[in-house]
């Protein structure tokens, strides 16, 4: 017999929410979003008023709110948001204290609960939390993957779209490294419907965009006291789509780097196509000499943080 996909979201939050929203307009299966025991009840409630908002809009799939992880049993895909969210002036660095032990904790989960997931994860420093979970759950490194260069991108291809005057569908950027204020946005590869945006977007307005880009994010938190949640969710999903209907997506994403652009032992965001079997190839895009300067200060940052979670073992 046919049965629903299984989608776990960890963290019933502002991600979550939007999480179990998209996945059920999109028909991809049923959502659980599981919470801490003091927020089951949020998480319920959160879930039945998503269901109700489905029945209104007319698409099908059940949304649990739950903090047993009996419920993630068997998940296919489980997307983690748990951790709290940067506030002002704090840069994502200084989430480690907070969000490692809770990264830990979902790890141990998930290992025994669900250890077959494709994993997305979302919370922060997204590199070194993604690198954690792999690390402690021994996973297959193409099942474990970080959501931070589809919004990168995303993002970018908003700021192109507008200085050009141009519809967003026809952007196409891409955003590497890591998800620090040092990522890398790639302008050789950035066109506009094939033509490269180097042609169609004056030089300092393209500094503007690249510097906006790689604080997209300390922008939000700056303006609503905490980090975005729509474009986050988006990625995600798309990212969980790729993988659950076999798309073979090019979709830049923190994956476990074994030599693919010199780096070893690390999550660092680069294209990858996701299919069916997670992760299925890394694609090694040639750079001009001023962004490999840039991605190897965005990895060495990655490093650096990574370094702190493996002395805290
Ligand atoms: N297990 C499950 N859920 C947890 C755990 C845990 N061990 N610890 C915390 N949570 C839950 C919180 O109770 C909260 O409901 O995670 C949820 C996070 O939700 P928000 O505070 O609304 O944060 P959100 O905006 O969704 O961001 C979550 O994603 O982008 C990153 O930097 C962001 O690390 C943050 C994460």
């Amino acid at each position: 017999m046919a049965t629903r996909n299984k989608i776990g979201i960890i963290g019933a939050g502002n991600i979550g929410g939007e999480l179990a929203r998209l996945i059920i307009s999109k028909e991809l299966g049923d959502a659980v979003m599981l919470d801490i025991a003091s927020k089951e009840n949020f998480a319920k409630g959160k879930a039945l008023d998503l269901e109700q908002n489905s029945a209104i809009l007319g698409y099908d799939g059940n949304v649990t709110g739950t903090s047993s992880w009996k419920d993630l049993e068997g998940a296919d895909v489980l997307i983690i948001t748990a951790g709290i969210p940067r506030k002002p002036g704090q840069n994502r660095e200084d989430l480690v204290a907070t969000n490692l032990p809770i990264i830990r904790d979902v790890a141990d989960h998930a290992k025994e609960v669900c250890p077959q997931a494709f994993v997305i994860v979302i919370s922060n420093p997204l590199d070194a939390m993604v690198y954690e979970f792999f690390r402690r759950t021994q996973s297959d490194n193409n099942k474990v993957v970080g959501m931070a260069g589809v919004l990168d991108s995303g993002r970018f291809q908003l700021f192109l779209a507008r200085a050009a005057g141009v519809s967003v569908k026809d952007v196409r950027a891409m955003v590497l490294g890591g998800h620090g204020d040092d990522m890398v946005p790639v302008l050789s590869q950035c066109t506009i419907h094939g033509i490269p945006v180097t042609q169609l977007v004056a030089k300092d307005v393209l500094d503007t965009l690249v510097k906006r880009t790689r604080t997209g994010g300390g922008e939000i938190v700056n303006l609503m006291g905490t980090s975005a949640y729509y474009a986050p969710a988006s990625s995600a999903v798309a990212m969980a789509e790729a993988y659950l209907h076999d798309l073979k997506r090019i979709l830049p994403c923190a994956c476990y780097l074994k030599g693919e652009y010199g780096y070893k032992d690390l999550y660092v965001g680069v294209p990858a196509s996701i299919g069916g079997n997670g992760v299925e190839k890394i694609i090694e895009i040639e750079l001009s000499s001023e962004e490999r300067t840039m991605l190897e200060k965005s990895v060495a940052n990655v490093s650096s943080i990574v370094d702190i979670v493996k002395k805290s073992l």
